[in-house]
């Protein structure tokens, strides 16, 4: 009975591999995942070696990618031959130099949140967790600036408190910047950074004084550079500066608002962000753009360009991911805009294009105790230099 068991589940896995190599086969011709070469007897199509199949669960297949195939052009496609396996999606890993492993996902690898262990690790930033299940974790002091873009309620706030928390007990960074929402550097009052943070919209002055005090600042920094080094030494006395600008597009829209031929001063922010954006990064300055899109407008080539570090939580096109990552596969750019709350795409130097997940801290309360944690309020008080 055990013997004749046995060998009806042989053959019942036998054919759902076979299932399973037809349907790769198939997917793969019809996403292109293949070369084709006409012959006199008509097409021939070669799509990349199905080399070994566990049916698990998890399903993963290994394949042997055709001669001039990389990993990421498996990547860019997955989204395309999933369904046709049966899959929501696929976990893409590599196997040595020309194998992939196939991971068959009945659900989104990104669904359910991510945890946000704190303290963080000095000067080190998780950005979030990726499709791999890989933790993205950036040295602050490695990137140059920042953009964040995404449409309302997609999480751009929710990360930045997340990146806040994480940096706010690190003595080597100084937290600075400008929200006119008013929420952001609320858990700061009366702790070190907060000398160097104005909130609200009331007072467009103030905006204006700290980021004249950032150029000024940055200024120093530059002209007291010892002539044997090109970057500032980052040290207690002389800390990075993480300058966020949280919602710029309202802070330039009241300021254009306001703005007169005599008195321009909507220009005059755009100058002085323009100015910390170029001349920031080597100075110690790393700048965090947080739009609700990257559009022109607001955020020119000049400034894209000095942000090495791009991140799209929901967007509301497809144009709106290229933006920020040109050369985005059109399928992942389409998904991206149905993203739930906290699912990115990045787009870091060295790094493919990557979706992940931001972590989330919790709400608002809990970023506050998480902030006033890390930098309890007895420290050295600040002086408003933005007053
Ligand atoms: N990483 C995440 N994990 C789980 N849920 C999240 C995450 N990020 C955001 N959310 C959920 O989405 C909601 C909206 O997020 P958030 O306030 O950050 O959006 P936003 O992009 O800043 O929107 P707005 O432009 O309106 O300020 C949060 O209250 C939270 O419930
Ligand atoms: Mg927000």
């Amino acid at each position: 009975m055990g013997f004749w068991t046995a060998r009806q589940e042989r053959a019942l896995d036998e054919r759902e591999v076979d299932a399973l190599w037809w349907a790769w086969r198939q997917a793969c011709e019809g996403a292109g995942l293949c070369t084709r070469v006409d012959t006199v007897t008509g097409p021939t199509v070669t799509v990349p070696r199905l080399v070994d199949v566990v049916l698990g669960p998890p399903v993963v297949l290994t394949v042997q990618l055709l001669p001039g195939q990389l990993l990421g052009d498996l990547r860019r496609v997955a989204l395309r031959i999933a369904p046709h396996l049966g899959a929501v999606a696929l976990r893409v890993t590599a196997l040595g130099q020309i194998h992939a492993r196939i991971e068959l996902l009945g659900a989104d690898p990104l669904d359910g949140t991510v945890g946000l262990p704190l303290p963080a690790a000095p000067g080190r930033v998780l950005l979030g967790r990726d499709e791999t299940a890989r933790d993205l974790v950036q040295s602050w002091a490695d990137v140059a600036h920042t953009i964040v873009q995404g449409v309302t309620r997609s999480g751009k706030s929710v990360f930045t408190y997340g990146l806040l928390s994480q940096l706010a007990a690190d003595p080597l960074v100084t937290l600075c910047g400008s929200d006119p929402t008013g929420l952001l550097w609320r858990p700061f009052a009366g702790i070190r950074h907060a000398a160097w943070q104005v909130s609200g919209v009331d007072d467009l002055a103030a905006h204006e004084a700290l980021l004249l005090a950032l150029v000024e600042d940055m200024d120093a920094r530059i002209s007291s550079m010892p002539a044997d080094r090109d970057t500032v030494e980052i040290t207690p006395a002389q800390p990075l500066r993480v300058v966020v600008l949280e919602e710029l597009a309202a802070l330039y829209r009241v300021a254009d608002a306001a703005s007169t031929t005599k008195d321009p001063i909507g220009k005059r922010i755009r100058a002085l962000i323009g100015r910390l954006l170029a001349e920031g990064a080597k100075a110690g300055y790393r700048l965090v753009l947080i739009v609700q899109r990257a559009e022109a407008a607001i955020v020119g080539a000049f400034e894209r360009a000095m942000c090495s570090l791009r991140i799209s939580f929901r967007t509301d096109n497809r144009a709106s991911v290229e933006l920020l990552h040109p050369g985005a596969p059109a399928e992942l750019a389409d998904q991206h805009t149905v993203a739930c709350p906290g699912v990115a795409l990045l787009s870091a130097p060295g790094e493919e294009l990557t979706r992940f997940r931001a972590p989330y801290l919790g709400g608002y309360p809990e970023y506050v105790a998480a902030v006033r944690a890390a930098c309890p309020p007895d420290q050295s008080g600040p002086v408003a230099i933005a007053a």
